[in-house]
């Protein structure tokens, strides 16, 4: 078999077909990601039967694409790398199928990649950010997850939702303000011209690291009940308080318990301005490195996927292609 210098990933977990060229030192030959929102965006929500039809029909020609940029010689690869869970199962499958067969094609070891590793590892793509030990929010439309990382690979999940995600919250929220989908940008803008005039709970934020986000979520549809003519900026603003106050008391709380050098946010809340404020301050208070890697890599994408993947390699895991939709991060 032949001893290749990259790594191909490949991620099919959500609504975005995503495939990547990874070096060992993170460095990105080549990411291509097909986005289904415009598929999605009728109903309001990743709609899961269009997601796996959408990514059977993406799938091959964005390998192909990604693999011409080395001439499409199987021999630069040394492994493949395919997120095998958390995500839509239907999804999962294309991806982990696609991959098997191309591992057979070219004779190449093939890892199923816990998706969640992948975002752990996303700060390192293009040029090595980390310093450990650290401590990483991630904060996207699909999880809400706060960990102490000891290394790449040493990972203590400290706490996770217990009922909606934040961005899943922000997306609601925005829909009952009527802010279209995704909503999370436009309540985050709308915020910034609001008073937070409104005290919404602030849900578990006494109580250790886990996070809950639907009572908030239900308070801010009973004021609209009770006050339909509610200032929209106003109730934004409040909302998007709330959420930076559970946020900030949970990983201070993280920062007094365990040592950090550096604070990580990725996921995509973190493209919040008012998070991104946030991180800044805690940093400051608590004299650490704030780490926000670049947007296009705090999101789901194939590099992140394929950079993990050197982990696993390295670490002799399994290599373990059972497609698993709830999997926790304890998992390869
Ligand atoms: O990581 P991500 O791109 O994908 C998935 O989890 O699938 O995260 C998407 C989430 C959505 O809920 C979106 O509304 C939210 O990130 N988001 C934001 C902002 N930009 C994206 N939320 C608040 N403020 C933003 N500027
Ligand atoms: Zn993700």
């Amino acid at each position: 078999m032949t001893q290749g210098d990259l790594v191909l990933g490949i991620e099919t977990s959500c609504d975005d077909t995503s495939v990547a060229l990874v070096r060992r030192d993170g460095q990105v030959i080549a990411c291509e990601t097909v986005s289904q929102f415009e598929i999605h965006s009728e109903f309001g929500g990743v709609f899961p039967e269009f997601a796996s039809r959408a990514h059977l029909h993406a799938i091959l020609p964005t390998i192909a694409k990604v693999m011409s940029a080395v001439n499409s010689d199987p021999a630069r690869i040394r492994a493949i790398g395919v997120t095998r869970g958390p995500g839509l199962i239907g999804s999962l499958i294309v991806g982990v199928n696609t991959a098997q067969a191309l591992g057979i094609a070219w004779d190449k070891p093939v890892y199923g990649v816990n998706h969640l590793r992948g975002h752990l590892r996303s700060p390192d793509l293009d040029e090595p950010r980390i310093i450990y030990p650290a401590l990483l929010l991630l904060v996207s439309g699909g999880h809400t997850l706060l960990c102490h990382l000891q290394s790449a690979v040493d990972v203590t999940v400290l706490g996770t939702t217990r009922d909606d995600s934040v961005g899943e919250t922000y997306d609601k929220v925005a829909r009952m303000l009527g802010l279209g989908m995704p909503g999370g940008p436009a309540l985050d803008r709308l915020a910034l011209a609001g008073q937070a005039v409104h005290r919404f709970p602030r849900p578990m934020i006494r109580e250790g690291y886990e996070f809950s986000f639907s009572g908030l979520k239900s308070s801010v549809a009973r004021l609209l009940e009770k006050d339909p003519g509610a200032d929209r900026a106003d109730i934004a603003a409040s909302f998007v308080a709330a959420c930076l106050d559970v946020l900030g008391a949970k990983i201070r709380r993280a920062l007094a318990e365990h040592d950090a050098t550096s604070l990580i946010v990725v996921g995509g809340v973190a493209a919040s301005r008012q998070i991104r404020d946030l991180v800044a301050d805690i940093c400051t208070e608590h004299g650490l490195t704030p780490c926000l890697p670049p947007l296009s890599w705090a999101t789901d994408n194939a590099a992140m996927i394929a950079l993990a993947t050197w982990d696993y390699l390295e670490h002799d895991a399994p290599q373990d292609l059972r497609t698993t939709p709830s999997l926790s991060l304890s998992a390869w």
